[in-house]
């Protein structure tokens, strides 16, 4: 194990690095099945999927494109505040293109339906949401992803690319954040 000053706030692992790899294979199996003759455009939200995305892209041998859009609705705590800024926009045209949308998490929703319709006003042929994790206790928007990676409890979760307040996103597992942490 590599030596770590963030183990000590994190409360419990919920997901090892072993077992994140098999689930994101599968899910890599499932794309490929769905879009081997697609020419898919993956669209990864940043900044929280850049592991996700990088390891279910390899995970899904099918010939494809990468994109990204930056979305933020959070300030720096631990609850969405409902309104999504763009923080960098796509440079491309998606004009009848088949979208693979990468997430870290759907919390909220309120990220994703923003998304959702803005990629539709950009003329996508298709939209499929995939997410590594989905935490359905909290919807506000009725969206559902196509893909989940795993169904989280109501908890605080990072690493693996998700942060509290920019930091934790190389913890290489999943796990919840002491609340302490974020209630200092
Ligand atoms: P939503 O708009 O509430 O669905 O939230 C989506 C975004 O909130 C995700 O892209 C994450 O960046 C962030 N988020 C939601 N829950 C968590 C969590 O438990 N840990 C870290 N980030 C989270
Ligand atoms: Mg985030």
């Amino acid at each position: 194990m590599a030596k770590s000053n963030m183990e000590q706030d994190i409360l419990k692992v919920l997901y090892t690095e072993e077992e994140i790899k098999a689930r994101v294979q599968e899910m890599g199996d499932e794309l490929y099945e769905k879009f081997a003759d697609k020419n898919p455009l993956f669209v990864g939200v940043l900044n929280g999927c850049f592991i996700f995305m990088a390891d279910l892209v390899r995970a899904t041998q099918v010939k494809s494109e990468l994109e990204f859009i930056g979305l933020s609705s959070y300030h720096n705590g631990v609850k969405s505040s409902g309104v999504v800024q763009i923080t960098r926009d796509l440079q491309r045209d998606i004009t009848d293109r088949h979208l693979i949308v990468v997430e870290d998490i759907l919390d909220s929703g309120n990220t994703l339906a923003f998304l959702n319709n803005y990629l539709l006003s950009k003329g996508a042929a298709s939209i499929t949401i995939v997410t590594l994790l989905d935490k359905p206790s909290r919807r506000e928007k009725a969206i559902t992803a196509d893909l989940a990676g795993f169904v989280v409890p109501d908890e605080f979760v990072v690493g693996y690319g998700l942060d509290y307040a920019q930091q934790y996103r190389n913890v290489p597992y999943i796990g919840v954040l002491k609340p302490e942490v974020y209630s200092k």
